[in-house]
């Protein structure tokens, strides 16, 4: 029989608002864009009765400690674990669930070998049930579309997004719409989507496009949009900071590296952050910087060239395909995080990101080529010395490695950069490739490779 849920004592689960990101209005509900009626900017959700009801953190500790026990759903969920903190939904039996969040925390001594940083870890998102970070949030979301009587969901994505919300949208019975950009998301989260059931449009745009016209259709058709512009999947990415102080004791890293896309994740871990701090469950604000591709660099060439007060736009090229954005939806939220936080903005070029995947990949921990900014990012963020040898630094893997083959076996054949403006530079790369080899199927012919390898290792 399940164990029934436990709730942090004195804790009067929280009620929420939304409040706009812009004009500071408030309000009980939120319409279909998540958009603030008055100056349509857009919303985050507020918690305003945290401070009357008094939260200890040493409650909230204990209890989602004590959780770690149950067998009930909410509570094997890494997301729902914290609902403290999340919004009260009004019948925890009925979250929509993959047993998400619970990712492993690792160290990483080759790449802190590389860095010249010891206390370098990562935090494996990839590892969660459809193999991104997506699905953290996409519970919450889920769960209150189905509550407030969706029967479509929608959203516009570079892949991720879709195959976490087909999944989700799936287990509780809902029918979910999926916009991506044509030929420009990989094979293996397009396969998601199409498993999991979701309606599948691939639009002759890009990811901007995509975003912008699903902002169109929730405005006439009764679907509720799950992407990251939703708040309530942005408390749901809020957990992974959770569970990772969890991991640490509580002890805040210096710093927390984060890819940027369209800036939701950022903008969630770091309003966890702030949250966290708040709430005396942190003693101070680990720095949280947020990498991107330098071929999708909209919020670098915003905070450099405009002090954050006005987006540039930028048309999106990389071959990390899940961040090429060029208009991210929240970078208003991504630049107040980088205030509070004291965090780093930077880019790095193609050749760095698939040099950093491949040295993430050498320790045995795969991840894919968004994520891998993060290292690289890194690199030059101690370059800088911005980040201290004597820190800590965590890094966030936001995909699997499975969900873009092709990238990999492209960097270890070696034609990865073929007839690009990068093709010459990317000789520099051989040493960290390692190509199949194809062979006749004879015992000397292995033995003679093996020995061979045996005299480079
Ligand atoms: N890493 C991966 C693997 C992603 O899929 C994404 C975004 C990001 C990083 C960037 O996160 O957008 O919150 O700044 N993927 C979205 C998608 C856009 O549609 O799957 P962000």
């Amino acid at each position: 029989m399940p164990i029934a849920p436990t709730s942090a004592p004195g804790v009067d689960r929280a009620a929420f608002r939304f409040h706009c990101i812009a004009c500071g209005n408030v309000r009980d509900e939120a319409s279909q864009n998540f958009r603030c009626p008055q100056c349509k900017d857009l919303l985050e959700i507020t918690y305003p009765y945290w401070k009357e009801a008094g939260l200890s953190a040493e409650n909230l500790k204990s209890t989602w400690r004590q959780r770690r026990l149950s067998q009930s759903a909410v509570d094997l969920s890494g997301v729902w674990r914290f609902r403290d903190l999340l919004p009260a939904l009004a019948n925890d039996q009925k979250v929509i669930t993959l047993r998400e969040g619970n990712t492993p925390l690792y160290e990483l001594p080759q790449c802190a070998r590389i860095t010249g940083v010891p206390r370098l870890f990562a935090k494996h998102q990839g590892l969660n049930p459809t193999g991104s970070f997506k699905d953290t949030g996409m519970t919450v979301a889920a769960t209150f579309a189905r509550q407030a009587g969706f029967r479509w969901v929608a959203c516009a994505s570079t892949g991720n997004t879709s195959a976490s919300m087909a999944a989700y949208a799936a287990r509780g019975g809902m029918c979910s719409l999926v916009l991506v950009p044509e030929g420009k998301i990989s094979w293996s989260k397009l396969s998601q989507a199409l498993d999991y059931g979701a309606v599948t449009c691939q639009l002759r745009t890009d990811f901007d496009g995509c975003l912008s016209l699903l902002q169109e259709l929730v405005l006439r058709a009764p679907v509720y949009q799950l992407n990251s512009i939703n708040p309530f999947r942005l408390e749901g990415q809020k957990t992974v900071a959770l569970e990772l102080l969890e991991q640490l004791d509580w002890r805040p890293p210096d710093h927390i590296i984060v890819p940027g896309g369209n800036l939701g994740n950022s903008s969630a871990i770091g309003k966890a952050l702030i949250e966290m701090h708040e709430l005396d469950l942190i003693s101070c604000l680990p720095k949280l910087s947020i990498i991107q591709a330098e071929g999708a660099n909209a919020l670098v060439r915003t905070v450099r060239e405009t002090g954050g007060k006005r987006l540039i736009n930028v048309q999106a090229e990389t071959r990390a395909t899940a961040v090429r954005i060029g208009n991210p939806a929240s970078w208003k939220k991504a630049v107040h995080v980088l205030e509070a936080t004291g965090g780093a903005c930077e880019q790095v070029s193609e050749i760095e990101i698939a040099q950093a995947k491949a040295e993430i990949g050498a320790e045995g921990i795969g991840c894919e080529p968004a994520s891998a900014v993060t290292l690289a990012g890194l690199k030059k963020l101690v370059k800088q010395e911005f980040v201290k040898p004597d820190e800590t630094v965590v890094l966030i893997l936001t995909g699997n490695l499975l969900k873009d083959p092709d990238f990999t076996i492209g960097f270890h054949r070696g034609d990865l950069f073929k007839d690009t403006p990068d093709e010459s530079a990317s000789g520099a790369l051989n040493p960290l490739r390692c190509p199949p080899i194809v062979l006749d199927a004879t015992l000397d012919a292995v033995i003679r490779t093996l020995e061979q390898a045996e005299k480079y290792s």
